[in-house]
């Protein structure tokens, strides 16, 4: 990364830490930044440095902590349209930087699902620094806590876990969606089948997302 990106990059860190910073802010800054840099600076702003290592009692079928590319975020964002007034759900958070981007750059009440107490603990902490009130994590398997974010409206999975849990979530996110349209963006899964769900015109081989119909 070059050092105008770093240093806008230390400056927003900065800023946020001081005071409130409106999305669009936000998002002239990152798109000021060269693509193959996003990733680096959206991990200084957010200080996405020191990940914890994987935990060895991870349950078989759950995937291990990658983060998802910041260009991949932004297509899912688009395609699903995501506004202030969702609440978006990453199953699978990691150390958050997927719902510390979905709020940073729309406002959107964001919330983590993730399994590893330890990234959990990372990204709150991520979170607090940057003084970002609307960012929840949830510790826990996310076939329990799903149906904790009843209101939830974008549901992001980045291949968390193996299919059987993924039909459990399914099938919660499917009573979630009787009460009220949700979109659901997968990242490296494969085609999801279900009459409630109707994929959207697919924008790139690994972004898959779908809108409810009524079940
Ligand atoms: C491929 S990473 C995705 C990271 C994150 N979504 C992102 O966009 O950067 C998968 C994450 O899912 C978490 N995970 C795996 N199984 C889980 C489960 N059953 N419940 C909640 N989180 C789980 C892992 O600990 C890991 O952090």
């Amino acid at each position: 990364m070059d050092a105008t990106s770093r240093e806008a990059a230390m400056a927003l860190r900065t800023r946020l830490q001081r005071e409130g910073v409106p999305p669009a802010v936000v998002r002239a800054a990152l798109d000021d930044v060269a693509a193959d840099d996003r990733d680096a600076w959206l991990d200084l702003v957010c200080k996405l440095d020191e990940i914890p290592a994987d935990d060895p009692r991870l349950p078989r079928g759950c995937v291990p902590y990658l983060p998802c590319p910041v260009a991949t975020i932004l297509d899912a964002m688009t395609q699903a349209a995501l506004s202030a007034d969702d609440v978006f759900v990453d199953v699978g958070a990691g150390m958050g930087r997927t719902v510390l981007m979905a709020n940073l750059l729309t406002s959107a009440t964001s919330v983590g699902l993730e399994i590893q107490p330890a990234l959990v603990h990372a990204a709150r902490e991520r979170a607090a620094r940057l003084n970002l009130t609307r960012v929840r994590f949830v510790e826990g398997d996310a076939v329990d806590s799903v149906r904790s974010v009843p209101d939830g409206t974008v549901f992001f999975l980045y291949c968390p876990f193996d299919a059987g849990r993924l039909q459990r979530v399914l099938d919660d996110l499917e009573d979630i969606a009787r009460t009220h349209e949700i979109r659901l963006c997968c990242v490296d899964l494969p085609p999801i089948e279900r009459p409630w769900l109707a994929p959207l015109p697919p924008v790139s081989v690994e972004l898959a997302v779908y809108r409810s119909t009524r079940p």
